[in-house]
């Protein structure tokens, strides 16, 4: 890549101490780099050190007058191919939202028509107040890159999103950023500028682990083609384990594999995507908010909690049954040779429950794997729970755990079978399929 030129913008916080490491990568990559300081920056790292390893001048104040007359601001936020705010703070982005210009920093990032890429850093409270998620959601309809804060314990001592990404990662986004045509800031080039739907989600059990932010744009977009911009889906995957006691479980051979390249796909496809999960080693896919479960009972509450969506796709494997009693303690034998009993009780069915629900999403699809009478089963099964597709695929040759699948679509249209196909392909020839219905539907509204 030949050399660009940087604008980096510094606020204040903890994390302004990597921007060091930022600047010292890009120069180490050939680009120049131009440093402005917030007041608040400053608080944090200094202006000398800056300068010393961007061998450029560093900015501060907009008041600098001999500046104006070498450079003016104006001229100081064009001149750059790119504007990088990293760390972008709460309040910083609040401004960036609101069009304030009152220090030099903001009034760069209003005047410039470069695109702005932000790597944001704050207290985990701070980035999932409403507040902020409106003003991130602003952002990006302004089309500002705003990359997905790190999660993780924070300097104040909590957990969670928050945290800014590591200087490698921003320095990648930096490098994807002028690699691709970005959409330019203040709509002067044409970027996404419609604003999002926001739905209050309902509160799952907070306890368990979220990965990422439901709301808002994921970050990234491998591809321009975003057919689920502004849609929300939601996915289950992987088995559930249902514990007998504290060492054994009942469960079943489900990998995940298929429901996470579903969310990877429809994360690609531009549809906010909360992925709810069971027991599987898999990395959460870009752009998509996962909560792990382990049991049918905390999957149903979770489902429950993410409603409503625009389409919800039940790829998890859920066990039917679970143990009527979990012991306390680990069943021993006692040497006589005697099975201890093993009482079942039946699960929720959840993709029932959904159909049934008040908050039941525009598009219901279940899946079934089956051995045998894969259609038959599979009409049947529509039936049954009330969803709108079923996806069924045979398992009967190629057993749970493969890389493909061969599946066929049942619904009320009738029979559509698709070849084997990767289970990756399957999902974004899936994720076609939603997006033209859900194309024939209006997003959920907003309130
Ligand atoms: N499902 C669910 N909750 C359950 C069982 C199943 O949400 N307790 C969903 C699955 O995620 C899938 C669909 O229902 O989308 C079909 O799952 P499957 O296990 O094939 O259905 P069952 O009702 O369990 O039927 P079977 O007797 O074939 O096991």
């Amino acid at each position: 890549m030949t050399a660009k030129r940087i604008l980096l913008i510094i606020g204040g916080g903890i994390a302004a101490y990597k921007s060091i490491e930022l600047v010292r990568l890009l120069r180490k990559s050939g680009h120049v780099v131009r440093c402005v300081l917030t007041r608040a920056g400053e608080q944090f790292v200094t202006p000398l050190t800056l300068a010393a390893l961007s061998e450029n001048k560093v900015y501060t104040s907009l008041f600098d007058l001999k500046d104006e007359v070498e450079m003016g601001h104006i001229q100081l936020s064009r001149e750059a191919d790119l504007v990088v705010v990293a760390p972008a703070t709460a309040d910083l982005m609040a401004k960036m939202a609101g069009g304030i210009a009152d220090d030099l920093a903001t009034t760069l990032l209003l005047a410039t028509d470069k695109p702005v890429l932000a790597a944001p850093a704050m207290n985990v409270r701070m980035w999932l107040h409403p507040a902020t998620q409106r003003n991130v959601s602003t952002l990006r309809g302004d089309g500002v890159t705003v990359m997905q804060p790190d999660e993780g314990e924070m300097a104040c001592g909590e957990y969670g999103p928050g945290r800014l990404p590591e200087p490698e990662a921003i320095h990648a986004a930096i490098v994807e950023a002028l690699s691709s045509p970005l959409p330019l800031a203040g709509g002067a080039g044409g970027g996404p500028v419609a604003g999002e739907a926001e739905v209050d989600m309902p509160s799952p059990n907070p306890s368990r682990k979220r990965e990422g932010d439901f709301r808002g744009q994921p970050d990234f977009a491998p591809t321009n083609h975003r057919p689920l911009h502004g849609r929300r889906i939601l996915i289950t995957a992987g088995p559930t384990h249902e514990p007998i006691d504290p060492v054994r479980y009942i469960a079943n051979r489900s990998s995940g594999k298929q429901g996470f390249a579903i969310a990877a796909a429809a994360a690609e496809a531009g549809a906010e995507v909360l992925l709810i999960a069971g027991p599987v080693p898999l990395p959460t896919p870009p752009g998509v908010v996962r909560v792990d479960v382990e049991t049918a009972r905390e999957m149903a509450e979770e489902v429950a909690g993410g409603l409503p969506a625009d389409a919800a796709i039940m790829v998890a494997a859920v066990a039917d049954w679970r143990a009527a009693d979990t012991r306390a303690q680990k069943i021993k034998k006692d040497g006589s040779g005697a099975v201890p009993p093993l009482a079942l009780a039946e699960n929720p069915d959840i993709l029932a429950s959904v159909a049934k629900s008040p908050d039941r999403p525009p598009l219901l699809v279940g899946f079934a794997a089956e051995t045998n009478d894969v259609i038959a089963h599979a009409e049947a099964k529509l039936a049954r729970k009330g969803c709108d597709w079923i996806v069924a695929n045979d398992v009967s040759a190629d057993p749970m755990g493969g890389e493909t699948n061969r599946v066929h679509i049942i619904s009320k249209a009738g029979v559509e079978s698709w070849d084997r196909l990767p289970k990756g392909a399957v999902a974004r020839k899936l994720m076609e399929k939603i997006a033209d219905d859900l194309d024939l539907r209006s997003p959920l509204d907003s309130d």
